[in-house]
């Protein structure tokens, strides 16, 4: 059913809702670097005057970290309730040379919108205010009630956010949680994320003797930081590409053949995506095809690498100390806790004599999968292929997002994660882009969720 004036006016304000998005996307709020928590804060304020504006009761509420910001539409009795999750801060802008125009200074060039945060998650998040804005001066109401917690610690982890839900569960009741996070399954092909993985993330640091030393005079006769950092990480993963963490695959479930064969309809192209990566060949756990190990099994990456020597030329040291970040990505019912306790016994066991180890277990969050048997997940079908011309399929991905798990397990409620974004808009990466097209398809499909979602009974939130 197409909503007429809606649809006009959406056509009316597109520029404008582009223009909105550039101010935000003006706003550098980096929350993983303390410089930036001036500009973190404006975001909040930002998005909250997004609300004010839209008469919505409004409080930015103030967390050990970065403020939380919670909007609530005025309350209609008896219609359902959604709450949309989204987050302002963004992943720094690192390497900055390789922009071509500047993460903080949003720039359209082909049909998108380049910028830190276009699509993770400023982009994507403000569809679902402007899908408001589009009802309240097209229609003069919203079909349903709204409430909205947009956070500004997603990209450091979401440190604060359980606390503050679980003081807060009354005020976030509602019937399901709405997300747009995440992305299409390619251009012209929208999806319905069924599942995410989770997220254990550590550091190790390796210290050997008191300064670094000549390599000659010292070499072979006392242990390396750097040697031994590079064995004790080439363990974590064997040749078959199998983790080796002991248990680590203990609570895995296996992919069922139905949903195999599902992934397999979608019609996943290895040489495609080789291709779009610029890589020659791939790599992952034996017996599983890309898209299962992108999605349905859990994984192991190094995320960065200290020691030694890094200018120039060449220097013969023996560096004193070597450190690294790294990951493990997991899958519903695998134990972040656990995870960092066999681990930490098994580098123990590899750490070789003169080095004291310290492991730092940073962030931690399970793996989700969602019901797709929902009159939600049937309705967000509906709108999305109303917005998109096109009727979604469904898919998991390999990112995380910490709050899922923690709706579920707090106000039991399943989330409908709704992604405009793309694979190659290079998020966490320079040129971050959104495309232009998929903002106003975006805001188009959750402007006809809300319509969809009010035909349905309200439940838990109960009007
Ligand atoms: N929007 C992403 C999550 C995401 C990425 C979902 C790709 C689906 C596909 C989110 O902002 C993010 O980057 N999350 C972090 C979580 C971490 C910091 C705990 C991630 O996945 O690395
Ligand atoms: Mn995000
Ligand atoms: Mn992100």
């Amino acid at each position: 059913m197409p909503l007429a004036e809606l649809d006009s006016y959406l056509r009316q304000n597109a520029s404008r809702f582009e223009d909105d998005l550039c101010e935000l996307l003006r706003i550098a709020s980096v929350s993983a670097d303390r410089q930036f928590a001036g500009e973190v804060r404006k975001a909040a304020d930002w998005v909250a005057g997004q609300f004010h504006h839209l008469r919505f009761e409004t409080r930015i509420c103030e967390t050990p970290g970065y403020p939380i910001v919670l909007a609530q539409s005025p309350h209609i009795p008896g219609a359902p309730t959604a709450l949309v999750y989204g987050h302002y801060d963004v992943q720094p802008p690192d390497p900055l040379d390789q922009w071509i125009s500047p993460p903080f200074e949003p720039t359209r060039r082909d049909g998108n919108l380049y910028a830190r945060g276009a699509t993770d998650d400023k982009g994507q998040m403000l569809t679902h205010v402007k899908s408001a804005q589009a009802w309240i001066e097209s229609q003069g109401r919203l079909p349903i009630n709204l409430k909205y917690l947009i956070e500004g610690e997603e990209e450091v982890g979401s440190e604060h956010l359980e606390a503050f839900i679980r003081e807060h569960a009354k005020e976030l009741a509602a019937d399901v949680i709405v997300i747009s996070d995440t992305a299409q399954f390619g251009p012209g092909q929208p999806a319905i994320t069924y599942g995410l993985k989770g997220i254990a993330y550590f550091e190790v640091k390796l210290v050997g003797p008191k300064q670094d030393l000549h390599s000659g005079t010292f070499g072979g006769a006392v242990s390396n930081p750097a040697n031994a950092l590079v064995k004790m990480l080439a363990a974590l993963v064997n040749e078959h590409g199998q983790v080796q963490v002991p248990g680590f695959y203990d609570d895995v479930l296996p992919i069922t053949s139905l949903e195999r064969s599902q992934m397999d309809a979608l019609g996943f192209s290895d040489d495609e995506f080789m291709r779009s990566l610029g890589v020659k060949g791939l790599f992952g756990e034996e017996g599983y095809t890309t898209l299962e190990r992108r999605w349905a099994r859990p994984t192991c990456d190094i995320n960065g690498l200290i020691s030694g020597y890094q200018g120039e030329g060449s220097k013969t040291v023996l560096p004193a100390r070597a450190s690294a970040k790294f990951s493990f990505r997991l899958v519903p019912k695998q134990d972040p806790k656990r995870i960092a306790r066999d681990l930490e016994a098994m580098l123990r066991r590899l750490l070789p004599p003169g080095l004291a180890m310290e492991l730092i277990a940073y962030h931690g969050a399970p793996g989700v999968v969602v019901p797709l048997d929902s009159p939600y997940m049937s309705a967000a079908a509906r709108a999305i292929e109303q917005g998109f011309g096109r009727a979604p399929v469904y898919i998991r991905e390999g990112g995380s997002i910490p709050v899922v798990s923690t709706f579920a397990e707090i106000l039991g409620l399943d989330t409908l994660l709704l992604g405009w974004g793309l694979n190659d808009d290079n998020t966490h990466s320079p040129n971050e882009k959104f495309n232009l097209a998929d903002y106003h398809r975006g805001i188009k499909s959750s402007a006809y969720l809300w319509a969809e979602l009010a035909k349905l009974a309200p439940g838990k939130a109960g009007g």
